[in-house]
């Protein structure tokens, strides 16, 4: 047996045990409407404002994500974002930085 069809057999294998298949960054990306203000990948925000951050570091994402949530990050333009953020819980926060941490800047 090839070692692609090895690897391809130990995927499926895995991805049967983890039961059912949970929403992806990308998805969940648009499902909560973080598409709308900072651009398809995150790299095009739809105002010179707010941030790019499409590419930027898994950790930085998440801990800024949670301050805007929780008000420790509070400027003139946290507000916009935290009103979407009581949406957002602590596990798609996660899987929402790991996936824009994979995206270009
Ligand atoms: C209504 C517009 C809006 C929406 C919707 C929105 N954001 Fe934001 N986001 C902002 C603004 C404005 C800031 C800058 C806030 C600040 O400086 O405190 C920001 C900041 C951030 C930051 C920190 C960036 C940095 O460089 O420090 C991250 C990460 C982020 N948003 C992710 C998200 C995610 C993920 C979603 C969807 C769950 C989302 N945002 C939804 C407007 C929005």
């Amino acid at each position: 047996m090839s070692i692609a069809i090895k690897i391809a057999l130990a995927a499926l294998i895995a991805s049967s045990v983890s039961g059912p298949v949970l929403a992806g960054g990308a998805d969940l990306y648009v499902e909560k409407n973080c598409i709308a203000c900072h651009g398809a990948n995150g790299d095009k925000p739809v105002m010179n404002a707010y941030p790019r951050i499409g590419g930027q570091s898994e950790m930085y994402l998440l801990a800024q994500m949670k301050d805007i949530k929780t008000g420790a990050r509070n400027n003139s333009h946290s507000l916009a974002m935290k009103n979407v953020m009581g949406n957002v819980s602590d596990s798609e926060m996660a899987t929402i930085a790991g996936w824009l941490s994979k995206q270009s800047q």
